[in-house]
């Protein structure tokens, strides 16, 4: 056997491997490329006589148009593989699309802050970072007062620490001094609570206040009313229970009629007709005298509410961890 007829046989075996387009460049490189097995035989050639240069000239030319047609042929057969692959099999089954949504939490702020706003509320924003100024002195609450303990508040020194309500927004809107004022202030808020089905370091609150000339405690009862009926259902009623809030005189603990059962009684209500949903009351005039607003002429309500509560009560979710979690066989319940 001649070594052109071993080097066909060699290159034959060695396409019928080749399984897609680069790996026959590779091939056209290895046999006809500048450094290719069939180039150095050209290179060869002038070694010879003259008798034999153009035999062998020949054949290699043979060899060399070869190995081209055979490269050529299985490129093409290559392309009509492809192309004759559908592109539309209409009896794969359907995938479906992963689609993307609102956390529920988010959800639920994004409907009060729209109940706010049709209102005349605006929606202000504070720093989750907070001097002990804005979330308890500037608040009326006194320095023996157990909000401020070590075990229940993330302190990160003598002066600095995660907001545990979202109230000292209501300082920082104050204090700029425009009234009147008529805000809610939606954010998260941070305490050192355990984990279990009702409790988590991180909630979400919403403020609300409302600075004017001769504002009363009956406007902060229609407005409640007003945002309860028109998150729960018309038919919503509200109570208010006296309770204490240090910047607040006099406060109360607001509760409306369970939007499943209407008063009856209910597993969402625990059978007691109604859901205790925040804390409100007029805004004590110590706080409002300690940013500089004679509270004679001016006076105020105020409210907090609880982001978490609501979307509990609302979505029927049992245990405040979920919303934490980022599982998708929750999130995409929403
Ligand atoms: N900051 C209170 C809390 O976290 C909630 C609250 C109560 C806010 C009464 C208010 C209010 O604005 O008037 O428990």
């Amino acid at each position: 056997m001649s070594d052109l007829d071993e080097l066909t046989g060699l290159f034959d075996s060695e396409l019928a491997k080749a399984s897609n387009a680069p790996q026959l460049e590779e091939l056209r490189i290895r046999y006809l490329g500048r450094k290719g097995l069939v180039t150095a035989l050209f290179r060869d050639l002038g070694n010879l006589s003259s008798e034999e240069k153009p035999i062998r000239g020949a054949e290699l030319n043979r060899l060399k148009s070869y190995v081209q047609d055979a490269l050529a042929q299985r490129l093409n057969a290559f392309e009509s593989a492809k192309s004759s692959i559908p592109t539309l099999d209409l009896s794969l089954p359907g995938r479906r699309p992963v689609i993307g949504r609102r956390h529920p939490l988010a959800q639920v702020e994004d409907r009060v802050k729209s109940i706010f706003r049709s209102m005349g509320f605006v929606v202000e924003t504070g720093p989750e970072i907070e001097t002990t100024h804005y979330n308890f002195t500037a608040l009326n609450t006194p320095e023996w007062h157990p909000a401020r303990d070590e075990a229940d508040t993330f302190y990160l020194d003598s002066e600095h620490l995660l907001r545990t309500e979202t109230s000292p927004v209501q300082i920082r809107v104050l204090e700029r001094g425009k009234l009147p004022v008529r805000m809610i202030a939606p954010g998260r808020v941070f305490r050192k609570d355990k984990p279990d089905p009702s409790h988590f370091p991180i909630f979400h609150q919403v403020e609300g206040l409302y600075v004017d000339r001769g504002v009363t405690f009956a406007d902060l009862k229609g407005t409640l009313l007003a945002f309860y009926r028109s998150l729960f259902g018309e038919d919503t009623q509200i109570r208010f229970r006296p309770h204490h809030f240090p910047f607040t005189e006099p406060s109360a603990e607001v509760d409306v009629t369970c939007f499943l059962c209407h008063g009856q009684g209910c597993r969402v209500c625990k059978n007691n007709g109604w859901l205790e949903m925040g804390g409100s009351g007029m805004v004590d005039p110590n706080v409002l005298e300690g940013v500089g607003i004679d509270s004679e002429i001016w006076t105020g309500f105020a409210f907090g509410l609880g982001i978490e509560r609501i979307a509990m009560l609302w979505y029927g979710v049992d245990d405040i961890r979920y919303f934490y979690e980022n599982d998708l066989r929750f999130l995409e319940q929403f």
